[in-house]
């Protein structure tokens, strides 16, 4: 399968899909999903330098250089579209997209988020379970919707939050966990398909 990756950040998901593509799994099956483009909506990121030097294709869609945000939308779906990919992979893609990306790319974008959803939705999932005292976090790869974090979930893991943890040593572990389930869950769906029913996520 053809893969996109968006990013806006550092990269470590990215990286990690970038490392399964080169490996075989223990049965000795390929990956089955190769990284053919990263996408960004800013420049300068690690994100954007991970895709360089594994030799991947990269392209940045700016909010800011665009009118309005649908035309913005329009433009990062154009740019993902070039690509021709059978899925999208949002691995701290820090925007919401819209209904012409959606139009193109719903029911094969999947996203990954650093909370059990449906709790601690948004840009401070990390932050916002730990604010609230919340005793297990964890991850979700889920299928992207026209709202925040709230599409058909896929897989999720559960992390322990521990009395001594700040927001960046509970995101570490969780990203530890968060890398491992993105891996497996874009190779299961590249490799053996899926269907969508209402919320359900069926992978034979
Ligand atoms: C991940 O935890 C992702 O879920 C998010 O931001 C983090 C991105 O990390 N919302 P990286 O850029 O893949 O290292």
């Amino acid at each position: 399968a053809r893969v996109v990756v968006l990013v806006s950040g550092s990269g470590t998901n990215l990286q990690a899909l970038l490392d399964a593509a080169a490996e075989r799994d223990p049965a000795g099956r390929p990956y089955g999903a190769e990284v053919v483009a990263v996408g960004a909506d800013r420049d300068g990121i690690e994100g954007l330098r991970r895709a360089e030097r594994a030799g991947v294709p990269t392209f940045v869609t700016r909010v800011r250089d665009h009118a309005t945000r649908a035309e913005w939308d329009l433009a990062l779906a154009d740019a993902v579209a070039a690509h021709r990919p059978d899925l999208v992979v949002s691995a701290g893609f820090m925007k919401i997209v819209g209904a012409a990306f959606l139009s193109a790319f719903g029911g094969r974008t999947i996203n990954t988020h650093p909370a059990l959803l449906p709790s601690f939705p948004g840009a401070h999932g990390v932050r916002d379970a730990l604010a609230h005292g919340a005793k297990v976090t964890g991850c979700t790869v889920h299928f992207m919707d026209a709202g925040v974090d709230s599409g058909p979930i896929i897989a999720q893991e559960a992390v322990a939050i521990h009395e001594e943890d700040d927001e960046e040593t509970l995101h570490e572990r969780i990203k530890d966990v968060e890398r491992r389930l993105l891996v497996d869950v874009v190779g299961r769906l590249a490799r053996d398909g899926y269907r969508i029913e209402g919320r359900k996520v069926h992978i034979p």
